[in-house]
């Protein structure tokens, strides 16, 4: 693997001159919620063009100057990544598969027509956050230190063309669980809004997805559920992701079915850890097409027996009942199912460092 100094990069260290108090860091880590606590320190790394990658620092966590005109306000050129530092059973610290971040995080980048950052920037601005912050893991069951690396635009031009000048930020937030509600399993609403269509940005995560479907999950939110599910663009009858979570269907002969990648969905690293993991013990597990109309008809026979929604954030996810204009259906018993308790625990106690990593996907920081 190229070295940080073979990018040219050193990180330089800022001190933070008032981080939060330890009594009120307590009390933010006995109940962090999700998204709304940030920790105090981040990584800065700068992009122009002709420089490339420079003054890489960690810092106190602040706002930042832009421009007005910043092509990132006005055009959303914008990428993002989402993973977690998980505290081990061993009182250590790890990430999980951060290489597989950083290179999705490329794609999404040459998507947006925005520069390359070296993998081993990337995890090493990652480290270099996570050390800066150690005291900022959770103490509720179930917390990890959720890591946001994101790139933005922020040349002051407003000619539509890809910008000359990024800015790679890292922040950390302390994470429980996503769902507010702590329900043992979610209830999901058929959108008739579109995520995103062939030859579009599905497969990017960037920020203009998550701006496109913040009405449709308000008519979720709206209507009592908990998170919105998109069918495809084309035909309005393929079953494609959530808003910020994959899917995955069990049936009762133990197989399990994931939406393809087709290119309009975001290619999750939890949903293709499950791949391994199921395949590991011995499952069928087909990535393919699955419809609306099938996913009802076999919710009612009984052919279908669970339905679990995956990611960082939402980790493994039960869904329970499914609404859409045409009515509602329920999953299974409606409460979580015994293959997604199942692959869950797998996935978490490989994440903790609570059981053997066959896959090497953990990465310890000491
Ligand atoms: N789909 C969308 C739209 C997401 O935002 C996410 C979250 O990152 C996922 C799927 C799951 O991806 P991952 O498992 O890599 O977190
Ligand atoms: C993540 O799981 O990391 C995401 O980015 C999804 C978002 C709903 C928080």
């Amino acid at each position: 693997m190229a070295t940080l100094a073979d990018a040219g990069l050193q990180f330089t260290s800022l001190p933070h001159p008032a981080p939060m108090s330890a009594e009120r860091r307590a009390q933010v880590l006995a109940n962090p919620g999700f998204g709304t606590n940030f920790s105090d320190h981040m990584v800065s790394i700068d992009w122009t063009e002709g420089q490339g990658w420079h003054d890489a620092t960690v810092g106190p966590r602040q706002p930042i100057a832009l421009d007005p005109a910043a092509a990132v306000l006005h055009y959303a050129q914008e990428i993002f990544e989402g993973l977690k530092a998980y505290r081990q059973a061993d009182g250590g610290i790890a990430l999980f598969r951060p290489m597989a971040n950083a290179a999705r995080f490329n794609q999404s980048a040459a998507r947006l027509a925005m520069p390359a950052l070296p993998e081993e920037v990337f995890v090493e601005s990652v480290r270099q956050l996570v050390a800066a912050d150690r005291d900022w893991f959770p103490t509720v069951e179930g917390g990890s230190l959720y890591l946001r690396p994101f790139m933005i635009a922020t040349e002051a031009f407003l000619g539509v063309r890809p910008a000359r000048q990024y800015k790679f930020l890292v922040i950390a937030s302390p994470a429980g669980n996503y769902f507010k509600s702590g329900a043992p399993a979610v209830s999901i609403w058929v959108s008739e809004y579109t995520r995103a269509a062939p030859g579009g940005t599905g497969a990017a995560k960037c920020g203009g997805n998550y701006a496109a479907s913040l009405v449709p999950q308000g008519e979720a939110i709206a209507r009592g559920h908990d998170q919105v599910v998109f069918l495809d663009a084309a035909e309005h009858k393929w079953i494609e992701e959530l808003g910020g979570m994959n899917l995955y269907f069990v049936f009762d002969d133990g197989t399990l079915l994931t939406p393809e990648l087709t290119g309009t969905i975001l290619p999750g690293i939890t949903r293709d850890s499950l791949l391994t993991l199921a395949r590991d013990e011995g499952l069928t597990v087909r990535e393919g097409r699955y419809s609306l109309d099938q996913w009802r008809e076999d919710a009612a026979s009984g052919k279908l027996v669970e339905t679990f929604a995956c990611g960082t954030a939402a980790v493994v996810t039960p869904v329970g009942k499914v609404a859409s204009r045409d009515g509602e259906f329920t999953v299974g018993s409606g409460g979580p199912g015994q293959l997604t308790q199942r692959l869950k625990d797998r996935l978490v106690s490989i994440q903790r460092g609570q059981a053997a990593d066959p896959h090497g996907w953990v990465t310890k920081l000491g």
